[in-house]
Parts: C-alpha cells; sequence; structure tokens
C-alpha cells in the first residue's frame, strides 16, 4: 500500500514537503509552509471559480458527473423520484434518512401548520410594481421573513434551528404563489390546510373565484420536478448559502442570498433563458443557423452543458419522462419540435460532443411548466421551491462543521504597487 501523501518540490529552494492525502485532496492550507524565506507569505493555490477546489465535507449530495450518477443521502435520483413525495424528499435530505409513516405524517402536519404569512408580507407584496420580476420579489420577500421572526438569528440554538426550517420550508410556496398572483393582478389565495404540500400551492396559484379543478397526472408531475431540483451539493446557490450563512446571519437572510444566485442565466434562470431561445429560433427549419452561431461564439445553447455532468445529465433524462406524461395531458408544447431538433443535432454535432455538452436539467423543463399554466418569467420560482430543502440541509451542515468558519477567499493582488496620493487640483 503507497504512501496517502504527496511529495512536493520547491524548485526556488530545493526542499521537498510531504503533505497528507485525504479523501483525494490535499489541504491547500498545506501548502503554506512552502516559503522562500521566513517573511514569505506562503505558497496558496490559484483557484477561480472554484474548478478544482473542494470547499466543505458534505454527506448529503453524490455526484459523478462522468457516469451521470446523482444520489440523494446515498439513494438514486431515479428511485426518490419515482417513490418519494417532496416532503419526504426533504425530510430525507435534511435529516440523513428516509422517514417512517408516522415520522412523515408528523413533518407533513408541522408544515402545514406553518404556511401562513404575517398579513404585513401581503401590504409589502403590494408595493411590487405590476411587472416586477417573480425571482426579484421572492429574494426580497424571503429575505424581509427575518424581519418577521427575529428569534431566526439564534442559529446556534437547535431548537430555533429547527422552527425556522419548518417556517422556510412552510411559507415559501405561500410566498411564490402570492408573487405569481401578483404578477397577473389576482387577489391572493390564502393556503387551505385540508391540501397536502404540492396541492396547497397548486391551489393558491389556480384557483379563480373558489374554483380549481385539481389534476392528479400534473400535480405529480410539478412535483417529480421539484424532487429533481431538491439538491445538487456545490453549486453556485448553495454555495451562495452557505458563504452568506458562514457569516452567522439568520437562515432567512442567507437563503435569500441563494435565491440571488439562482435568478441568473448561467444557473436557475437558464429554464427561463431557454424558453426566450426557443422563441427566438421560431421553427424547426431555423435550428441549424442557430446552432452554427453558437458555435461561431455568438451566444450560447441554453440549457446546455454543466459544470459536473459530462455525460447526460441524470435529472434531464427524468424530466423527458415527465414531459411525455404531461403532455398527453395538455397537448404538445409546439417549441418541444424545436427543442427535440435541437438536442439531435446537438449531440451529432463535433463542436458539442468534444466539449462533452449534453442537455442539462434546464433543457425540457421549462416546456413543461409552460404547459402547466406557468409564465416563463416566473419558472425559476419553481427551481427555487424545489431547490430550499437542499439549501437548509446544507446550511445546516455547514454549522454543524467544526471545520467551517467564515467563509473568506484569499486574492492574488495584480493592482499598483504603493503610490503618492496625488490631491484632485494635480490630477
Ligand atoms: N453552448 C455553447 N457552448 C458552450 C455551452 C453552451 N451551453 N456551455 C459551455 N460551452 C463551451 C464553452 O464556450 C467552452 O468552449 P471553449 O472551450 O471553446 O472555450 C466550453 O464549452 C467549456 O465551457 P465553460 O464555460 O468553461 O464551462 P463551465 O463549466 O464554466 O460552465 C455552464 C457551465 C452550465 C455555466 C455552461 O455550460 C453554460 O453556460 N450553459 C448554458 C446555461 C445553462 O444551461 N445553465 C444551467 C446549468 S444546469 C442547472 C443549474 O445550475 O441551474
Amino acid at each position: 500500500m503507497p504512501d496517502e501523501t504527496l511529495t512536493i518540490r520547491d524548485n526556488r529552494t530545493g526542499r521537498e514537503y510531504e503533505v497528507p492525502i485525504v479523501d483525494g485532496t490535499i489541504r491547500a492550507s498545506d501548502l503554506r509552509q512552502i516559503k522562500v524565506s521566513q517573511d514569505d507569505f506562503g505558497l496558496m493555490s490559484y483557484d477561480p471559480a472554484f474548478l478544482n477546489t473542494a470547499s466543505c465535507r458534505s454527506a448529503i449530495t453524490f455526484i459523478d458527473g462522468d457516469r451521470g450518477i446523482l444520489r440523494y443521502r446515498g439513494y438514486p435520483i431515479e428511485q426518490v423520484a419515482e417513490h418519494a413525495g417532496f416532503l419526504e424528499t426533504a425530510y430525507l435530505l435534511l435529516e440523513g434518512e428516509l422517514p417512517t409513516r408516522e415520522q412523515l405524517a408528523a413533518w407533513e402536519e408541522e408544515v402545514r401548520t406553518h404556511t401562513y404569512v404575517h398579513t404585513n408580507v401581503v401590504k409589502f407584496m403590494e408595493g411590487f410594481r405590476h411587472d416586477a420580476h417573480p425571482m426579484g420579489m421572492l429574494l426580497g420577500a424571503i429575505g424581509a421573513l427575518s424581519t418577521f421572526y427575529p428569534d431566526a438569528k439564534n442559529i446556534a440554538d437547535p431548537e430555533s434551528r429547527r422552527l425556522q426550517r419548518v417556517r422556510l420550508i412552510a411559507k415559501f410556496p405561500t410566498i411564490a404563489a402570492f408573487i405569481f398572483r401578483h404578477s397577473r393582478g389576482l387577489p391572493y389565495v390564502f393556503p387551505r390546510n385540508d391540501l397536502d404540500y404540492i396541492g396547497n400551492f397548486v391551489n393558491m396559484t389556480f384557483e379563480i373565484g373558489g374554483r380549481h379543478e385539481p389534476n392528479p397526472v400534473l400535480q405529480r408531475a410539478l412535483e417529480i420536478l421539484l424532487i429533481l431540483h431538491a439538491d445538487h451539493e456545490q453549486n453556485c446557490s448553495t454555495n451562495a448559502v452557505r458563504g452568506v450563512g458562514s457569516s452567522h446571519v439568520d437562515p432567512f437572510s442567507a437563503v435569500s442570498a441563494g435565491i440571488a444566485a439562482l435568478y441568473g442565466p448561467l444557473h436557475g434562470g437558464a429554464n427561463e433563458a431557454v424558453l426566450r431561445m426557443l422563441d427566438e429560433i421560431g421553427s424547426v427549419e431555423n435550428v441549424p443557423r442557430f446552432i452554427e452561431q453558437v458555435k461561431a461564439g455568438h451566444g450560447r445553447l441554453m440549457g446546455f452543458g454543466h459544470r459536473v455532468y459530462k455525460s447526460y445529465d441524470p435529472r434531464a433524462k427524468l424530466i423527458k419522462q415527465v414531459a411525455d406524461r404531461v403532455f398527453e395531458q395538455t397537448g404538445l408544447n409546439p417549441k418541444l419540435e424545436i427543442a427535440l431538433e435541437l438536442e439531435r443535432i446537438a449531440l451529432e454535432d463535433e463542436y458539442f460532443v468534444s466539449r462533452k455538452l449534453y442537455p442539462n436539467v434546464d433543457f425540457y423543463s421549462g416546456l413543461i411548466y409552460q404547459a402547466m399554466g406557468y409564465p416563463t418569467d416566473y419558472f425559476t420560482v419553481l427551481f427555487a421551491l424545489g431547490r430550499l430543502p437542499g439549501w437548509i440541509a446544507q446550511w445546516e451542515e455547514m454549522l454543524g462543521d467544526p471545520e467551517q468558519k467564515i467563509a473568506r477567499p484569499r486574492q492574488v493582488y495584480v493592482g499598483p504597487a504603493e503610490r503618492e496620493f496625488v490631491p484632485i487640483e494635480r490630477r
């Protein structure tokens, strides 16, 4: 058995160092002993965008990007999506184990009793412009919840953390539904505690005049989409939640940082960007020309490519199956034809094949959300609703990890050396 160490020879000094390898990593701080002189700061690693830096140890989600594997707490995503409900998945992510029947019933009941929001939330929602982007409203509203629950600052108290976690999961759909109605100028519908989590959310969005005929196939499809989004280890928004949460701010503020990160078109905003791209392409005949433009460096094929997956995103595979079931109910989304043609060409094209660019979770999800009746700028809110349990689980894990401290990267300073200040009249 070879030594689990790495020998580094510093050619500047001729000195050798041996650093331990644990779980396929070396500790960046072990490099600090490598110096050219006593007053040298020591060697650092430089890794813009964290391409090859593990920022934590985590027991929540496993991804093998080359083999297209995703597991929550060890369970393959395919099995979780087939058998679990969304709150059951949330429990698994948060508690580490699948709930028993009794535990699940108690958890669902706990969430159900916290679905209402303070009526002042309604008042400040009304302050948003009629055309405010739903994600802007969401990050503001979730951040503002911290002002309603100042006890959330007690992040060292496990009971308080537990309560905030329930509040977040219970109130998020209510706020998300208020946002949907605000954009349409419809009166807000309040939670109905006789409905389950998904049924209640769908009712709060689509009920008109006391009526809404639930479609169980569409509700289960939405639930599966939320499950597929529930966690994805150290992605941009989760890293934002962990990074902001590492300052020991309350979880509402930390989650609102995650929402802000998710909003961007390279992350959750891609599902919205895909639909806009399909609109821009317009028809199947225009697909080859669009692909040529992308290859020439004019824009990206949205919904394609992933930092971690270098094969088909397993979530995209499952989403395609969900799409079939949804379109059977709603009729085909006319843009599906364009999407399928894009995928067909891209999967054969050398540019995409050599860069290992495959459809990701966002490629087909927007088409489904649209068929369900959600407007394009609302898609990322649905992504956020799904990702919420993951953000909270990762936040909790970060707080409980004795190795974690306030997140504070180093930099390589490349600005001017010290120079004399020039008074304004001499500039
Ligand atoms: N279309 C065309 N070319 C692409 C694409 C794309 N979608 N994605 C990557 N490339 C090219 C890129 O130009 C680069 O080419 P070259 O080596 O010639 O410069 C190469 O592939 C590697 O790309 P990268 O930008 O270094 O890869 P990254 O890991 O930094 O970016 C990504 C990952 C997801 C941001 C990127 O693939 C992308 O912008 N995709 C489109 C947006 C999208 O669908 N985002 C959703 C991601 S999945 C769900 C989520 O996180 O929300």
